[in-house]
C-alpha cells in the first residue's frame, strides 16, 4: 500500500522545478490576488512548502508585515529559509497543519496552498485554520481534485492506469469537491470561488506538464504498483505525442476565499 509523498530533499528539487513554470507562476499571481494583502498584514502559510509562496506574500506585506511559514518537512523550511534571506519580515517553524504551535487569533489572513489533500485529519485542520486567525480574518484555501488531469496518449488505457495509481499520492485525491461546505461546517463564509486550470499544448522546459511526468513516474513505479517497462511506455508515448504536435495537459485546481466572522456578527 502507498504511503504517499515523503517531502523529502529528492521532492524539494522536483517541486523547485515544478514551481519555476510559467504556469506555477500565473498560479501564484492568481492566489496573491484572491488574498489582497495589505501593507502590515499577518499572514500564515500553512504547508509553506520551498518558499516561492512566502517571498511572494512578504513582498506583498512589506517590512511592517509579517509571513509566518509552516510546514512539517524541514527539507521544505531550509530551501524557504534560503530563498526569503533577504525579507526579515518572514519568519519559518516546523509544525503540522492540523496542530499549529500558534496562539489562537494570531493572524490576519492565512494561506493552504495545495497543502490539505496531504493531511490526512481534515476536520482538526480547519479547526485549526480557524482558530489562527482573528475574528474577521480570512483565508485562501487551494487545493486539486488529481481526477481532472489529463494527458493525451495514444495508449490512452495506460494513461488511465498511470494517472490513478497518483491519485494515492495523498490521502484525499479530489478533495476540492468538497472544500466549500468543509469549510461551512468548520464555521467560515465562503465568499469566493474560482478554478486554475493548468493547460499546455507543448512539452517544453517552462511546461509544468514536462516537470511533472518524471516525479509521477518516479512515484507510481515505486508505490503505485506500475511496472518500469509500463512506465517508460508511457512516457515516451508523451513525448511522441510532443513530437507529433499532438501534445495535450490538463489538470485543475480550486481557490476558495474563506472568511472567520468578526466577532458579534
Ligand atoms: C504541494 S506543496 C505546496 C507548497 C506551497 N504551499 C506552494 O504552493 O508553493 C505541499 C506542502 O505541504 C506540506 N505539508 C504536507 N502535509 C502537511 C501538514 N500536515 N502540515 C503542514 N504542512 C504539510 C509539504 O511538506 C509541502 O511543503
Amino acid at each position: 500500500m502507498s504511503e504517499g509523498i515523503d517531502f523529502d530533499e529528492e521532492w524539494v528539487a522536483e517541486m523547485e522545478r515544478i514551481y519555476r513554470t510559467a504556469s506555477m507562476a500565473e498560479r501564484r499571481r492568481r492566489i496573491r490576488n484572491a488574498l489582497a494583502l495589505d501593507p502590515g498584514e499577518h499572514v500564515l502559510s500553512i504547508g509553506t512548502g520551498p518558499g516561492f509562496e512566502s517571498r511572494g506574500l512578504a513582498e506583498d506585506v512589506g517590512e511592517t508585515g509579517r509571513v509566518h511559514g509552516i510546514d512539517t518537512a524541514e527539507p521544505m523550511l531550509t530551501v524557504a529559509r534560503e530563498r526569503c534571506a533577504g525579507q526579515p519580515q518572514a519568519t519559518f517553524e516546523q509544525g503540522d497543519a492540523a496542530d499549529l504551535p500558534l496562539e489562537d487569533g494570531a493572524f490576519d489572513v492565512a494561506t493552504a496552498v495545495q497543502v490539505y489533500e496531504y493531511v490526512p485529519d481534515l476536520d482538526a485542520a480547519f479547526g485549526e485554520l480557524y482558530r489562527a486567525l482573528r475574528p474577521g480574518g480570512r483565508a485562501v484555501v487551494f487545493d486539486s481534485d488529481w481526477s481532472t488531469m489529463t494527458f493525451h496518449a495514444a495508449d490512452e488505457a495506460r494513461s488511465e492506469r498511470i494517472i490513478s495509481a497518483f491519485d494515492t499520492h495523498c490521502p484525499h485525491p479530489r478533495l476540492a469537491r468538497t472544500l466549500k461546505p468543509r469549510l461551512e461546517r468548520a464555521n467560515f463564509e465562503v465568499t469566493e470561488q474560482d478554478v486554475y486550470v493548468h493547460f499546455e499544448t507543448e512539452l517544453n522546459e517552462d511546461a509544468v506538464a514536462a516537470a511533472m511526468i518524471p516525479p509521477i513516474r518516479e512515484f507510481v513505479t515505486e508505490q503505485g504498483g506500475i511496472d518500469e517497462a509500463e512506465a517508460e511506455a508511457w512516457v515516451k508515448d508523451l513525448h511522441e505525442r510532443a513530437e507529433e504536435g499532438e501534445f495535450f495537459f490538463n489538470f485543475n485546481q480550486y481557490l476558495f476565499v474563506a472568511e472567520k466572522p468578526a466577532e458579534g456578527a
